[in-house]
């Protein structure tokens, strides 16, 4: 299908740290599923929600529900394993995000090496790609891995943002303007290719502007900063103002290139 640059930049809203703060007490409260509900009033586009291995946020009953109880397309993430790709088959979400898995990790550090991990990941993008899912695949701004994730089958690539957002954290202006010239370019190759472009891993208010005004991005996926921020500013304001920051710097990229 062919797609059109500067198409409506979606937001998905990834409610794992609700879990992580319910899961702190154990029992029910805060509840992801209350935050997804939300997060659809707020003006989200999608509800994004990682089952990880060890199960040390989001939990399986969290996905059940997700899938029975919010409208908004699901975009569960995963790792390429048999366990995961049963569960995936058998709620077949909107999407399926596959990402690299470590236990001892905090959080997802870097992309997926699918040029590396070619033989493995192929049926998993397949299988999930036949049961219905968009196959997404988590990777680095990297053109050997972009062009890994087109040959591979898939119809969408996430870009890892990390390096960017930690670039802006440190103020520290050549790397800013390094990381987004890899990014950009990514961004232009995986399009041209015909993938699908999606980005995300650790955006802030600080941070989305220059991801959000490239026009081939389709969706951003942020989690942790917004669940964070909304302790002090409520989940409702704090959603709305990302999107209204990511719509502002995609209507000004607009006007630039057609003054
Ligand atoms: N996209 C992917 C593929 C991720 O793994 C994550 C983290 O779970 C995110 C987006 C969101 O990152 P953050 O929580 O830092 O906004």
């Amino acid at each position: 299908m062919s797609q059109t640059a500067n198409a409506k930049l979606r937001l998905g809203v990834n409610i794992d740290h609700v879990a992580t703060i319910r899961n702190a007490r154990g029992g029910m409260h805060p509840d992801p599923v209350k935050a997804a509900r939300l997060a659809a009033q707020a003006g989200a586009d999608g509800i994004t929600a990682h089952l990880r291995e060890d199960r040390r946020h989001i939990s399986d009953a969290d996905i059940d529900r997700l899938m029975t109880e919010i409208d908004l397309p699901l975009n569960l993430e995963m790792a390429a394993t048999e366990e995961m790709l049963a569960i995936a088959l058998r709620h077949k979400p909107h999407a399926c995000c596959l990402v690299p898995e470590k236990r001892e990790e905090v959080t997802t550090e870097g992309g997926l090496d699918v040029a590396g991990g070619f033989a493995h990941l192929k049926p998993y993008v397949t299988r999930l790609a036949e049961a219905g899912s968009r196959v997404s695949l988590f990777i680095d701004p990297e053109p050997d891995q972009a062009g890994a994730a087109q040959r591979i089958g898939a119809a969408v690539v996430e870009f890892h943002t990390g390096a960017w957002c930690e670039a802006v954290i440190e103020a520290n202006a050549p790397l800013m303007d390094k990381e987004l010239a890899r990014m950009q370019d990514a961004v232009m190759l995986a399009f041209d290719l015909g993938l699908e472009v999606h980005a995300g891993h650790g955006l802030t208010f600080d941070s989305v502007a220059p991801i959000a005004a490239m026009a081939q991005v389709r969706e951003l996926n942020i989690g942790h900063f917004l669940i964070g921020e909304a302790i002090f500013g409520g989940l409702d304001s704090t959603i709305r103002r990302m999107r209204s920051l990511m719509e502002r710097a995609r209507s000004q990229a607009l006007g630039r290139q057609s003054a």
